[in-house]
């Protein structure tokens, strides 16, 4: 069976130009740095994470973390839990958590802390998409790319059950619960 496309939310070519803007800024703000750990959060920031650090202009690393969130489905509960850190020492190193997606915002603010009890000499946040009316606790994306609205949305590493995370672009699905 051939599953229809999802209605686009934001194009292919208006994620990648703001990738290269973003990479541009990143690259501005950090270029006194002699190095950028950027941490992407599994899964869904592997798509966008590998294409900022291909457009950023200063020496960087690539880290990865995974967390998952007690709930189910479309619902999260708002615990957050470490399922994998990174491997690399991040002591006095400069950090960027590149996520997909800020809903909540427990996800994001868990994980500031928990890297921050690394001692690494910075942590900034960097998010494709932010569901601003969704917001639950208030945490500082230093780098978005997009606000979006409180519609479940999938592709370019956003998935609704694990499906759809490689489409081009960001589409709009309805979720069954
Ligand atoms: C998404 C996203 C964030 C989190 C944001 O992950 O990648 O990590 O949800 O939600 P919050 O702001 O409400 O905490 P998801 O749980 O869908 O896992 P996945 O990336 O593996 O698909």
């Amino acid at each position: 069976m051939t599953q229809e496309a999802p209605p686009t939310l934001i194009s292919e070519q208006d994620i990648q130009d703001r990738v290269r803007e973003l990479a541009a800024m990143i690259s501005q703000d950090y270029a006194d740095c002699s190095e950028l750990v950027l941490v992407g959060v599994l899964k869904g920031a592997f798509v966008f994470l590998a294409d900022l650090a291909r457009r950023l202009t200063i020496p960087r690393v690539i880290e990865f973390i995974a967390v998952s969130s007690y709930g189910s489905g479309s619902k999260t509960s708002g615990a957050v839990r470490l399922v994998m850190d990174v491997r690399g020492n991040l002591e006095d190193k400069h950090v960027l958590i590149v996520e997909d997606i800020v809903d909540t915002g427990h996800t994001l603010k868990y994980l500031i802390g928990m890297l921050e009890s690394h001692n690494p000499a910075s942590v900034k946040t960097c998010a494709l998409v932010r569901k601003a009316e969704r917001a639950e606790v208030d945490v500082h994306v230093d780098y978005l790319g997009f606000d979006i609205p409180d519609k479940w949305v999938v592709g370019y590493g956003l998935d609704y059950a694990e499906q759809n995370r490689t489409l081009p672009y960001i589409g709009v699905v309805a979720p069954n619960d």
